[in-house]
């Protein structure tokens, strides 16, 4: 019976590809397809609902089975892009900071053209400490650093010694792999926490902080990077008591913090904001990454230092990004552009998490962000990663391999979706054919043979 019950759902899905059958067609009636699978009525009819549990055919009643309209292969010029992580192309408001740029030039003149202040220019240090305050961050410009990118700022402070005068550095696992790289590259010393959409085990962490000789808990507390995960403000307080009790330091990379959705929510920054919390702020992922512009609030007494690390790297920021921008904050439009870009990437969050719990088969497990940019599914270990994107390649959808987000001892098989760059309209057709994919490899692994093809 399992021969045949696969043999149906394999014939069906391959006519559909194949375009033998298309989107509204009527499938051959359960009598017929009984007779030519030699087949009980039976072994058709499971395979039909199976076929209708993955969304591949709809019923009719009294009238038969239809495929269903979206089940179709996207062509190269369709493709479906889960993958890239820069902005949507349709909202970066790169005409109004063109405007912004021609300000900053007449009013700056040659300054913007010639070595500047390694801190960052001293008025939009100004700006950004004004920003700041509606993320619930109160620091003066003295306190701000402007970096090339808030990669930037992670690779100088995993560097850079600390107050605290200890070696190693803890992160979450998963965690943002730009981080993970900067950290193996420089062979510095790392251990990892588990985090789930459930938060963190608190044991284990004052654990981790008390028995280890620990510099820093790099944390990326909303909207993570690769699971969509925030922890509420009550957990984030115990994370900043404890770092307080144990001499830690914490880097808060707040890289989505204009996507949440609670206005309630405080940084971590918000809980201890004369030094244990260092606060990273890109500007890339709600505005342009290629201003390649972001900000740290430090301690004091680590500035000095930190600005010499950040000397020793490229000098200083481009002042033509800095001045732009300063613009663009002064006359109110970096506050308009959020508006389209907040409604923008929950309408696509909300679409991809209902497009997953639609489509994926029960024996893979995916994180449920309320916003943000990224959801993880989680693979059973039957499947291959890098043969799933192969496959997804072939039909135009791209994903990111999140197994590379975790540290070694930590690595589970898993795929990264951003939501970014997707097309709002193409997001069920992705997780759709997504679906299949799995289906089609995790079958393949339980080594039933096939027979569709003798028919
Ligand atoms: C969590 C997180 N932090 C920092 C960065 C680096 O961004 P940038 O250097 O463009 O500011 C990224 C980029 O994807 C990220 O996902």
């Amino acid at each position: 019976m399992t021969i045949k019950y696969r043999g149906i759902l394999e014939w069906v899905k391959q006519q559909i590809e194949e375009k033998q059958l298309k989107t509204g067609d009527k499938l051959p009636s359960i009598r017929l397809l009984a007779e030519q699978f030699q087949c009980s009525k039976n072994t058709v009819v499971k395979a039909l609902l199976e076929l209708e549990k993955q969304h591949i055919v709809y019923a009719k009643p009294k009238s038969g089975y239809y495929v269903v309209d979206y089940f179709q292969t996207p062509t190269p010029d369709e493709k479906i892009d889960f993958l890239s992580a820069g902005p949507d192309q349709r909202i970066m408001p790169y005409e109004d900071f063109q405007h912004c740029m021609n300000q900053a030039i007449d009013h700056y003149k040659e300054q913007l053209f010639t070595y500047n202040d390694h801190q960052g220019l001293y008025s939009l240090r100004g700006e950004l400490a004004k920003y700041l305050q509606q993320l619930q961050v109160f620091t003066t410009p003295e306190r701000i650093v402007i970096t090339s990118g808030s990669q930037q700022a992670l690779h100088i402070l995993s560097a850079l010694p600390f107050p605290n005068g200890k070696r190693n550095i803890l992160i979450e696992q998963p965690t943002y792999f730009g981080m993970l790289d900067t950290l193996r590259l420089n062979h510095l010393p790392t251990l990892g926490i588990d985090l789930s959409m459930d938060g963190i085990d608190f044991e284990r962490l004052e654990d981790l902080f008390r028995t280890n000789d620990l510099k820093f808990f790099y944390i990326v507390p909303r909207c993570h990077n690769p699971l969509g995960h925030h922890y509420t403000n009550e957990e984030k307080k115990k994370i900043v008591a404890l770092a307080e009790k144990y001499d830690v330091y914490i880097i808060e990379d707040d890289f989505l913090a204009e996507l949440d959705t609670d206005s309630k929510a405080d940084p971590l920054f918000a809980y201890e904001p004369n030094g244990r919390v260092i606060y990273v702020k890109s500007f890339s992922k709600v505005f342009l990454p290629g201003l390649r512009i972001a900000t740290v609030v430090l301690p004091e007494k680590m500035i000095s230092t930190f600005v010499h690390y950040k000397f020793s790297a490229d000098f200083n920021t481009s002042p033509l990004s800095q001045g732009a921008l300063e613009i663009y904050l002064k006359n109110g439009m970096f506050q308009y552009h959020l508006e389209s870009v907040k409604k923008l990437y929950l309408t696509k969050m909300n679409l991809l998490v209902e497009a997953c719990a639609l489509y994926l088969p029960e024996y893979v497990q995916f994180t449920k962000p309320k916003f943000g940019f990224y959801l993880t599914i989680f693979l059973p270990p039957q499947i291959n990663v890098d043969q799933l994107i192969n496959r997804l390649h072939e039909k135009h959808i791209f994903v990111e391999n999140a197994t590379r987000m975790f540290l070694a001892e930590y690595n589970q098989p898993a795929i990264r979706l951003c939501i970014s760059q997707v097309n709002e309209n193409k997001i069920h057709l992705g997780i759709q054919q997504l679906a299949t994919c799995i289906n089609d490899l995790y079958e393949k692994k339980k080594n039933i043979p096939l027979s569709f093809k003798s028919f």
